[in-house]
């Protein structure tokens, strides 16, 4: 029986608010967490949540921390190095992501099988910390096998169609040509992104359990590219949350 929290989570792009039946008992806003970074994009609330889900103790992280706002890879982490030094045993990671499999829509879910790090950064690098996790984690199964067979059963009671595939984390943040999405497409990419690879690494490094979801917010197709902008990422990914939320919930739910 886990004592404390079973699960923490880290929310994407305009996913802040994405668990609606969570039942919030406290709240932290990431300005008064000490060494804490600042979470700098509107679009990322920027706190800290302990409340219970489906009956479950969970910690939310309402927004994250990037690259691409000039933090280093230990910052971007820090959340989840947090939830390791509360004994913490499973992370839940959500982004909006662009679609590079053409078989997607926008508001589709994907559950995330596997990831490809294009950031050229690695939470992992410079002086090991031994306490912390091994100096060379396998990264054959950063996404839990099982956690991932219950989402997708929980899907498929809810009637949610989820896609599942690879996605690819960029460093951001300018969004991808029609030269990069197609290289992306070759190298087996399904979908892409500024986020998710370093805390996934880092969460794998701490021997926490993966749960991972992209939220498709818009298809990139390198032969008819159309314009992205953050306010049409953020009402994509906003509508379609909920479908989110019942997958996640209903997941958690199910942990003992
Ligand atoms: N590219 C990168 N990140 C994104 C995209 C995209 O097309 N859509 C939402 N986040």
């Amino acid at each position: 029986m886990q004592v404390g929290p079973v699960a923490g989570m880290i929310t994407g792009t305009g996913l802040s608010d994405t668990l609606t039946d969570l039942v919030v008992h406290q709240m932290f806003p990431y300005s008064g967490l000490p060494h804490f970074p600042r979470a700098t994009v509107d679009s990322h609330k920027g706190c800290l949540v302990q409340g219970s889900l489906n009956g479950r103790d969970i910690l939310v992280f309402q927004g994250r921390i990037h690259l691409y706002e000039g933090y280093s890879p230990e910052l971007v982490t820090f959340p989840v190095r947090v939830l390791q030094a509360l004994g913490v045993p499973m992370l839940i990671l959500t982004n909006a992501a662009g679609g590079i499999n053409l078989n997607f829509s926008a508001g589709d879910i994907m559950l995330i099988r596997d990831h490809i790090n294009l950031t050229g950064r690695n939470p992992l690098a410079g002086p090991h910390e031994e306490s912390f996790g091994l100096r060379f984690p396998d990264m054959t199964r950063v996404y839990d096998a099982d956690l991932s067979r219950r989402a997708v059963g929980v899907a498929a009671q809810e009637k949610i169609q989820l896609q599942s595939g690879v996605y690819a984390g960029l460093l951001g943040p300018s969004l991808e040509t029609p030269a990069e999405t197609r290289f992306l497409k070759i190298i087996g990419a399904d979908a892409v992104g500024f986020s998710t690879v370093m805390e996934a690494i880092a969460g794998v490094h701490a021997g926490m359990k993966i749960l991972g979801f992209s939220l498709i917010t818009n298809i990139n197709n390198p032969d008819a590219p159309e314009q992205t902008t953050l306010e049409a990422v953020v009402e994509t990914a906003a509508k379609a949350s909920e479908k989110l939320n019942r997958i996640i919930t209903g997941v958690v739910g199910q942990l003992a």
